[in-house]
């Protein structure tokens, strides 16, 4: 049985994690990385099984000990990842590609197909990965970095913040919608591609950063992160339990609503029927009847009774305002 969501650790404030128990490592053959540079961070420095296959639990446990993150917003990432690219009977996720280590796969149509896989939780206008149209959606881009810097120095004075997050949030989607023809914003990537945007000044600030300094990334820490997968030397986490916060400032810079290119360059229709940053209701009724159920059609046993458990995980951490719990696969 999957247990229940780590609880946070008791002490939650700023502390060394880049320490002599986490030493960083280079990959060896087989490790797994993938988009996310948080998680990738915590495998390079051990706080997730180096090899990058971690359960829900681990890697709860290590985004709370090694950055911080807010329970709550650690649960959500979490469990949305794992019912949509884990392996809900061996309760094991790939942090990158599809691996066997994940264990025997259910039936088809489920993907089990780690986090890297596009469409799901990974998408579109990524700040430093290209779009999948373009190629490896899952590795470093020089180029888009090279943006990420010049957009924290017209707009940061060399530091990313919540204004550069608002400036290069808003600049991607439109690059997109001009490049990509399949380029897609909808449900949960456009709630994701705003909470990643304010992880970037949440997370990877040092936590013994204060007053003006708070929430501004330095380049040469930025880099660590998203290229080198490696906490800045002597890093401390933040201060306090932090994950999405300043979201909502850098949406309110440029709003933005869900919707997808339509076949061509610059053919962007609105479609808000999966939900999306500005209604976490209908992103969770059609995450659930729409996304989980086209993986899930007819699930028995184990399977089914893992899916219903990890989506109650889910519901309970996100808890979307005036929006009952569905149950499309009974209550247990
Ligand atoms: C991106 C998963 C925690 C920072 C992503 C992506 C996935 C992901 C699938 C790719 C989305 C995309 O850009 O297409 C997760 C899961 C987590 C987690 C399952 C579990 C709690 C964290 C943490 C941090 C973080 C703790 C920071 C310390 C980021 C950032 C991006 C990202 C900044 C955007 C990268 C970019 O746009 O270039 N994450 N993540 N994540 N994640 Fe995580
Ligand atoms: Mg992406």
């Amino acid at each position: 049985v999957p247990p229940p969501p780590p609880a946070p650790p008791s002490f939650t404030g700023a502390k060394l994690v880049d320490d002599r128990d986490h030493p960083w490592r280079p990959l060896r053959r087989g490790d797994i990385r993938g988009p996310c540079p948080g998680l990738n961070t915590l495998a390079s420095h051990g706080y997730l099984p180096r090899d990058g296959v971690a359960s829900p639990s681990d890697i709860i446990k290590a985004v709370q000990e090694g950055f911080n993150m807010e329970t709550q917003g650690a649960r959500i990432a979490t469990y949305s990842a794992h019912i949509l690219e884990g392996n809900l009977v061996t309760d094991l996720l790939s942090i990158g590609g599809k691996t066997s280590r994940t264990g025997p796969d259910p039936p088809a149509p489920a993907t089990v197909a780690g986090i890297s896989n596009h469409g799901s939780f990974e998408g579109d206008a990524s700040m430093t990965r290209v779009d999948a149209f373009f190629g490896d959606h899952t590795v470093f881009n020089q180029p888009l970095f090279d943006q990420f810097v010049d957009f924290s120095n017209r707009f940061g004075n060399g530091f990313y913040n919540y204004t550069v997050g608002g400036e290069l949030r808003f600049h991607r989607i439109q690059q997109s919608i001009a490049t990509n023809p399949q380029f897609s914003i909808r449900g949960f990537r456009h709630i994701t591609a705003y909470g990643e945007a304010a992880f970037v000044a949440n997370l990877f600030v040092d936590g013994r950063k204060t007053g003006a300094n708070a929430h501004h990334l330095d380049m040469d820490s930025a880099l660590n992160f998203f290229r080198d997968m490696r906490f800045p030397r002597g890093f401390f986490r933040p201060s306090s339990p932090t994950a999405a916060e300043g979201a909502d400032i850098i949406f309110a810079a440029h709003p933005t609503q869900p919707g997808r290119n339509n076949g061509a360059v610059n053919s962007f229709v609105v479609d808000t029927s999966m939900g999306g940053l500005t209604d976490p209701c209908t992103f969770y009724v059609q995450f659930v009847n729409t996304t989980v159920r086209a993986l899930y059609p007819n699930p028995t046993g184990v399977l089914r009774r893992n899916l219903i458990i990890n989506l109650g995980f889910f519901y309970d951490a996100l808890a979307p305002p005036n929006c009952p719990q569905v149950f499309p696969y009974g209550q247990n």
